[in-house]
């Protein structure tokens, strides 16, 4: 007979985690569990046609993929946090973190959510340049989105709102009179999801 009452914590809400990326989903004890008999296992429970992943601390193995990962020096200190790498959609839903003893078993949930947001980078500083120099303007969508699934991407000047470059549909669309042949996309930068631009100076 194994008693259900082992205390397992997890975190207090949904984790969101925009695609790509990796994401580590506590399950922890309060005080170190021994490793004689200790059984950890991890599940998606929303699936039912698959065990996503199975793991028995001793064996440390690593399936899913190699996306997902225990943090070994972890296990001994009564942490079972799992990183899982990578992020897909299909990653979105329910995990069951059950930690197994000799006499005692308890267990916790984490829900993994896709953010519905793309993380957009560009540079925090402001640029100088002189009149008549040319500057590059750095934007990337760090997502693992191709370009043909971007819909859009506007460079506009907001003092103004001046469109200044728009690629759309897999295209860049002519920009403002007063940026044509000036402002430019790295053509060939575009499909890492580098949407940086360069102008050109004007006296
Ligand atoms: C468990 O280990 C991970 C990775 O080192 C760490 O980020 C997390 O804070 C640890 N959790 C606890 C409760 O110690
Ligand atoms: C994007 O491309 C530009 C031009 O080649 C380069 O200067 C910049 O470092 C690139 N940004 C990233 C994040 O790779």
């Amino acid at each position: 007979m194994i008693c259900e009452g082992l205390l397992v914590r997890g975190p207090s809400g949904p984790l969101v985690v925009p695609l790509g990326f990796s994401v580590v989903l506590p399950c922890y004890v309060d005080e170190p569990l021994p490793m004689e008999g200790l059984e950890v296992e991890w599940r998606k429970t929303d699936s039912t046609t698959l065990v996503h992943l199975l793991i028995y601390a001793e064996a440390q193995q690593q399936n899913y993929h190699d996306r997902a990962n225990f943090f070994t020096d972890q296990i001994q200190h009564g942490n079972f946090s799992l990183r899982l790498d990578n992020l897909t959609a299909e990653d979105e839903g329910f995990y069951k973190c059950k930690v197994y003893t000799e006499q005692n078993a308890g267990e916790t949930f984490v829900e993994i959510k896709v953010a519905d947001y793309l993380l957009v980078s560009g540079l925090d500083e402001s640029i100088s340049a002189s009149v008549g120099e040319d500057v590059t303007l750095n934007c990337s969508v760090d997502s693992h989105i191709p370009p043909e699934h971007i819909e859009e991407v506007s460079w506009r000047k907001t003092n103004g709102n001046i469109i200044i470059l728009v690629f759309e549909k897999n295209k860049t669309l002519p920009a403002d009179e007063q940026y044509k042949d000036r402002a430019d996309f790295f053509t060939t930068e575009i499909p890492k999801g580098n949407f940086s631009q360069t102008e050109e100076g004007q006296n």
